[in-house]
């Protein structure tokens, strides 16, 4: 029977050079976070064979792992990359590997053929540990690759690099991904010290354990390849994000999406915009959101987890967070769509107004500056300027539902819960206390008096 791989993904540390409590691998590029992508590319090759070690922000970090996505090991304290092996490892001795490859967390541009290849190569060269390597003109912080006299392959951390030790340090440094034989593992990972300037129990120096034991180290020389880059710094990460998003431009390009202002355009790598949709200017395309053909997105537009449905057009500064925008739907400028506001087929919302859990029928309009909250309006509806849903007593929300071909007149308060038929007329500068039958005629204001004025006295 053939040995099965594990994965491991280190995740445990906090990223003190990116200046942040949040931890590292939850930082995100284009709208998800670094974890998300590395397990992205694990799950087609491994599966249910994944095991992420947890330590800094636990809790956080297993709660952006997708459901089954991951087993968890917790390293408490966080004592270094070795360590963090050492806190996976009973799981993976359990779980009966063969093989494992552990990777970094923090290098969200990995992708899955990379990993299957390197693999495949660890395997047919029978290597007991293998790494990748990269080579990088300036190779900073990155931990050192060194062969010693016999010509095997040894990592030595930056911090760690003597010349006169170690000799002259070339180009080529360890891309942070490994891959262990289960036994050769077995045979040195609990020797690990952490003698060394971090104090700390590096993965890195399993490579001369392994060798200094008689196993095979190989390290596979990946050339140039910026897909590897591990973050630890805010312009690494910017520079990360700044790589995957022309990629991610250029794919809708060749697509057939117009996407106008490329170099502005943040597209997330889950949203999915059909060929013959437009973005016509900088705008912020995130989370799960599927824009239609023929929609378009005028300038500075920003959509999260939303449909936008074919036709539709949202106008320039909207924002839509959880929101479902029909077809032929018009949106802004200035609409603030939050989640669960639906658009049916043509409605309309318009400057300054915002939507939350609020569903205007088809071809209902909404037009200028306007709450609509825990709201049902039916279709053909007209809610007039400055209309607001009162729906928050300060304790619980409350409903509002207004039946088809309603008109609520200018600066009308509907305190919820409360329902106005179908057919009615709500006169402007109303508070609507009290539910308005179908066809009804509402007036809730301070009756109008006219008097003469009283003479002033001369
Ligand atoms: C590491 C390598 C270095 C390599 C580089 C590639 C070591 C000692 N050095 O350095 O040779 O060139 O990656 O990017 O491994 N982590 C834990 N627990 C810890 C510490 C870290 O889980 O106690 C996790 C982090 O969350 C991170 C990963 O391990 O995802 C790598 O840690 P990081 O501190 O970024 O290592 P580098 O200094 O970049
Ligand atoms: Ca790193």
């Amino acid at each position: 029977m053939e040995k099965t791989i594990g994965a491991v993904v280190l995740a445990g540390g906090k990223g003190t050079r990116m200046h942040s409590e949040e931890p590292k691998v939850l930082r995100t590029l284009l709208g998800e976070p670094m974890l998300g992508y590395v397990l992205a590319a694990l799950a087609p090759l491994f599966e249910d064979r994944v095991h992420v070690v947890v330590g800094h922000g636990a809790d956080k970090v297993r709660a952006v792992c997708p459901a089954g996505a991951a087993r968890f090991a917790i390293q408490e304290p966080q004592l270094g990359t070795g360590h963090a092996l050492q806190c996976a490892f009973p799981d993976l001795e359990q779980a009966g590997y063969g093989y494992v490859l552990v990777l970094n967390g923090d290098a969200p541009l990995v992708d899955s053929r990379t990993l299957a290849a390197f693999s495949r190569q660890a395997l047919e060269r029978k290597a007991d540990m293998a790494f990748m390597s990269i080579e990088l003109p300036d190779p900073g912080a990155y931990g050192r690759v060194a062969r010693d006299a016999q010509g095997r392959a040894r990592i030595v951390e930056a911090k760690d690099y003597d010349e006169s030790l170690h000799g002259p340090a070339g180009a080529e440094v360890n891309a942070g991904v490994y891959f262990f034989s289960l036994p050769a593992l077995r045979g040195v990972l609990h020797k690990l010290k952490n003698e060394n300037k971090s104090g700390e129990f590096y993965i890195t120096d399993l490579a001369e354990l392994v060798a200094e034991t008689g196993g095979l180290v190989v390290a596979l020389n990946q050339g140039r390849d910026d897909n590897l880059l591990g973050i630890n710094s805010p312009t690494e990460l910017v520079r990360a994000e700044e790589l995957l998003r022309e990629r991610i431009v250029n794919a809708h390009l060749a697509r057939g999406v117009l996407v106008r202002a490329a170099s502005g355009a943040r597209i997330g790598p889950k949203a999915v915009i059909e060929p013959g949709a437009e973005l016509s200017g900088p705008c912020d395309i995130l989370g799960a959101t599927t824009i239609a053909s023929g929609a378009v997105l005028e300038p500075n537009v920003w959509v999260k987890d939303s449909t936008v449905g074919p036709g539709a057009v949202i106008h320039a500064f909207s924002h839509l967070d959880g929101a479902a925008v029909g077809p032929g739907c018009r949106v802004g400028p200035y609409g603030r769509l939050r989640p669960g506001a639906v658009l049916e087929d043509g409605a309309r919302v318009g400057n300054f107004v915002e939507m939350k859990k609020a569903v205007l029928g088809p071809g209902a309009k909404a037009n200028h500056l306007t709450y609509l909250g825990d709201a049902e309006i039916g279709a053909g509806s007209n809610i007039g300027a400055g209309t607001i849903t009162c729906n928050y007593d300060g304790v619980n929300k409350h409903k509002t539902v207004i039946g088809q071909r309603a008109f609520i007149g200018s600066n009308t308060a509907l305190v919820a819960p409360v329902t106005v038929g179908a057919d009615a007329l709500v006169g402007a500068g109303s508070v609507i206390t009290k539910d308005v039958a179908d066809g009804e005629l509402a007036v809730a204001r301070g009756r109008q008096m006219n008097i003469r004025r009283p003479k002033k006295p001369s």
